[in-house]
């Protein structure tokens, strides 16, 4: 496979940057050090960029030592700074500046050190046989043991990721000093979760801070928002009774109970022995004591559910009994862990698939992953062992893989339900895993990342770090466990106006409700904009919505969840079928990024997917729908093969304003343009535009429902009748630079043809 890279590292982009896009944070100048890349090219960047799993071992015969290549690289760091410029405004992803600095952005690599000022030390509490029941003596317990917050003002001063990450959550902090508690609002059958994640949120910074000052006001502040969780502030806080913590919705309850468990367990020291007492005697009677019942009950959660439900809720009951073992005299928390950590082995933790996807959606990984990560963090610091939650699932490390490749520079490939609000949950368990599971560039690339600000990015970053997400690492990879089959193609991982295509095939059923009848859905990114997307989420109120994932369930009934409501082919205007079983094929020109931000690939760098999607449809004879980028990964080709006794609508919403002529369209966002053209159109075919709402015949909403509005967007559709076709849609960009006569008109190649070379 061709690292195109490396012969062209050095060209600069012919792209040039759009011009009003608002930065949001960074204050931080970047400095990149060309002295340094000059001292310390030699050393490091081009050796180092050669073997993209380098470690201490295999580099230390040509280079510096560990401990000198520690140094280097914290030498590196602290002149490179923060990497990215800011963050864009409305995708929230980081903007990278334009650089070839070989020196900084080699390998991903750990550089271990034993020099305190630039590495944790070593856990003094190593127990020979560790127990959940056995916790350490000293406080805290979970996620942020004492010696890391010892080490920590030390490690602000030599890791610019750190600083920037202590002054923002200090930040934040003062902002939520300043407003009043969080105001009890039942949303239905999300109950109280968005108040349960956002106290939690609030809680870990004002503890965060007020260990980090002693400044009494941050205890203060935090007590009064317990109290009026709990009931006792001076407006009402739910019903006075045992289901204050909602435990019919036992999301809301487990994530009230990790807020107390931190408040609990961080600022122990600091409480007075009332306030110790008042905070477990109410985490116990609104959290733990519900969790034992849930146990009991055999709560549908604990149940075979591999998702964020299973993680979520034994994750915050975990943190919950961790904190008050020793305390706790009735015996719930040993009760609790004794089902909440085989639950968890047995069932959160495939969630993730055999090829890192997330069982649910590209969303609701948010959720599962940061219960799991703080759940087998707080087992590891409060025990010394994460009991296997970490281990037995031998994909959980392809998961930070899952979460790069489903990031597009228009955002996620957000197929399926999106979930509710995320306040505390943030994508920083790749922070952790990339540490503990040796992928140091799942910890490069979400450092870069709007939510990497927060308490537990400063525990769970590994500062040893080193070198750049993006070297070495393939722009394209394919999903291809049968439950999800998916693939990712880009042009670059830095430039944020990058060419990005995902597309899914994938089973439609065991997704915890949360899929969509989307078997051949894509998005397409360019231009720093999205072009095709997705609708989201229904109204989770709505009837039946969750009701099951069977061809006759009510939540199919709903524009967003129908297959009209996706980006792929309709036929008979009918839902796709949830037998459905495609088959999948992929191939790539294997092409890496390298060291640089910048990247022209070759003219023969492409990717394709192609999915046979027959069984998801009644009336198909055989259809198979392929995708794949030309010319360079500046065009894209959308084929569809198809043999249907239905009438067959293309179809892709698109937020652009969209303008048809004939077999063309040409869709605007902002000042950028792209050019949709179908090519060898088959007689009397052309391109039209609908609204993004339910057809006049679909089969009846519920009763008294209604589908959510989609403004601003725009399905562009082509029609045909019943009939055999090979349809193709050649996307092309409008890349500044780039001329009529660049662009390429690929030959017509039957799907069962294609190769990496068909379309050259
Ligand atoms: C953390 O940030 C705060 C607010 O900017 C600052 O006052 C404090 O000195 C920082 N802590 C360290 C250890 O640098
Ligand atoms: C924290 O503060 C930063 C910088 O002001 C802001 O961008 C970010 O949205 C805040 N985060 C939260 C969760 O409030
Ligand atoms: C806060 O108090 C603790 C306990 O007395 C002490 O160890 C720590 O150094 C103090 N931290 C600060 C920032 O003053
Ligand atoms: C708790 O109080 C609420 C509101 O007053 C009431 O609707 C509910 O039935 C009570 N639940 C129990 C278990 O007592
Ligand atoms: C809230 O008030 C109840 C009843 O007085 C008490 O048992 C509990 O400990 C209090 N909890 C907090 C956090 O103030
Ligand atoms: C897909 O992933 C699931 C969950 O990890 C696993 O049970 C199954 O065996 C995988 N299927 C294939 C074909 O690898
Ligand atoms: C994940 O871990 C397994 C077991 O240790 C290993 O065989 C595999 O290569 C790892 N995969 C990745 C992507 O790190
Ligand atoms: C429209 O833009 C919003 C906001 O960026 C995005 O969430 C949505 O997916 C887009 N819709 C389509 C159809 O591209
Ligand atoms: C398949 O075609 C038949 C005959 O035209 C029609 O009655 C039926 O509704 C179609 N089924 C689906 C799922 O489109
Ligand atoms: C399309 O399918 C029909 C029904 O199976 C078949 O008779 C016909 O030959 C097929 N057409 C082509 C072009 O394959």
């Amino acid at each position: 496979m061709a690292d195109y890279d490396k012969e062209s590292a050095g060209l600069t982009t012919s792209r040039p940057k759009p011009q009003s896009r608002k930065w949001i944070w960074i204050g931080v100048p970047v400095a990149i050090v060309v002295i340094l890349a000059a001292v310390l090219g030699g050393v490091l960047g081009s050796r180092a960029h050669k073997n993209s799993s380098s470690t201490s071992g295999n580099a230390a015969a040509s280079s510096p030592s560990g401990e000198a290549a520690a140094s280097q690289a914290a030498s590196i760091k602290e002149q490179v700074g923060l990497f990215p410029t800011g963050t864009d405004s409305q995708y929230l992803l980081p903007i990278y500046p334009s650089t070839t600095n070989t020196a900084a952005f080699t390998s991903p690599t750990f550089n271990p050190s034993s020099n305190v000022a630039l590495a944790w030390p070593k856990d003094p509490f190593q127990p020979s046989n560790a127990q959940p029941t056995a916790p350490r003596t000293d406080r805290p317990r979970l996620i942020a043991p004492a010696y890391k917050w010892a080490a920590l003002p030390q490690l602000i001063k030599t890791d610019p990721y750190l600083k920037f990450w202590n002054e923002t959550i200090f930040g934040n902090a003062t902002e939520y000093y300043g407003l009043p508690p969080v105001v009890y609002h039942m949303d239905g059958s999300s109950g109280i979760l968005d108040n349960a994640r956002e106290i939690k949120m609030r809680v870990k910074a004002f503890s965060y801070v007020y260990r980090m000052t002693n400044d009494t006001k941050w205890l203060d502040r935090t007590f009064i928002e317990l109290q009026n969780a709990a009931g006792n502030g001076t407006t009402p806080f739910g019903p006075n009774n045992q289901t204050k913590w909602n435990p019919g919705h036992f999301l809301d309850t487990a994530e009230f109970t990790a807020a107390f468990a931190i408040a609990y367990d961080w600022l122990y020291d600091a409480w007075s022995p009332d306030q110790r007492s008042s905070i477990l005697t109410s985490m116990m009677f609104y959290g733990l004591e519900q969790g034992v019942a849930a146990y009991e009950q055999n709560a549908w959660w604990s149940v075979g559910i591999e998702g964020n439900w299973n993680c979520v809720c034994n994750s915050g009951l975990t943190m919950g009994a961790l904190a008050i073992l020793g305390d706790d005299t009735t015996g719930t928390a040993e009760a609790i862990l004794a089902n909440t950590l085989p639950n968890a082995l047995q069932n959160c933790i495939f969630a993730v698939s055999s090829d890192g996807t997330w069982s649910e959606t590209a969303n609701y990984w948010y959720f599962g992953t940061t219960g799991h990560a703080e759940m087998a963090s707080s087992l590891m610091t409060a025990t010394g062992s994460d009991f296997g939650l970490l281990k037995n699932n031998l994909n959980l490390n392809k998961t930070g893989l899952y979460h790069m490749h489903v990031t597009g520079p228009g955002s996620l490939f957000a197929y399926g339900d999106h979930g509710p609000n995320k306040f505390s949950t943030t994508a920083n368990s790749i922070l952790f895993y990339g540490d503990q599971l040796q992928h140091p560039e799942y910890v490069l690339f979400q450092r870069d990342q709007h939510d990497a600000p927060e308490p537990n990015s400063m525990f769970w970053y590994n500062p040893e770090v080193s070198g750049a997400f993006w070297d070495a690492m393939p722009l394209d990879h394919v999903f291809d466990n049968s439950t999800d089959q998916w693939a990712a193609m880009r042009s670059s991982w830095t430039d944020e106006d990058a060419l990005y295509v995902a597309i899914k095939a994938g089973t439609l059923t065991g997704h915890q409700t949360h899929n969509d009848l989307d078997c051949g859905d894509f998005v397409l990114d360019a231009l720093g904009t999205r072009w095709a997307g997705e609708l989201g989420s229904g109204d989770y109120l709505s009837t039946g919505y969750f009701s099951s994932d069977a061809q006759d369930s009510q939540r199919w009934l709903y524009y967003r969840k129908r297959t009209e409501g996706q980006n792929t082919i309709l036929v008979d205007q009918a839902n796709q079928l949830v037998t459905a079983a495609p088959t999948i094929k992929f191939d790539s020109s294997g092409t890496e990024q390298g060291s640089s931000t910048v990247l022209e690939v070759s003219s023969d760098s492409t990717a394709f997917f192609t999915a046979d999607l027959t069984s998801a449809y009644a009336n198909v004879t055989s259809f198979k729908r392929g995708i794949r980028m030309i010319n360079g990964r500046k065009q894209v080709l959308l084929q569809d093969d198809i043999n249907a006794s239905g009438s067959i609508m293309w179809r892709m919403h698109t937020n652009a304003t969209v303008s048809v002529s004939g077999t063309s369209a040409t869709l605007t966002i902002g000042d950028q343009k792209l050019q949709m053209t179908i090519l060898n159109p088959p007689d009397g075919v052309s391109m039209t535009t609908g609204v993004a709402q339910r057809f006049d015949n679909d089969p009846a909403l519920p009763e008294g429902q209604v589908d959510q509005p989609n403004p601003g967007v725009t399905v562009v559709m082509i029609n045909l009748p019943a009939g055999s076709y090979s349809l193709q849609v050649l996307f092309n960009p409008q890349w500044s630079g780039m001329s009529g006569s660049d662009f390429k008109t690929p030959p017509a190649v039957s799907i069962d043809d294609w190769s990496l070379t068909s379309h050259n």
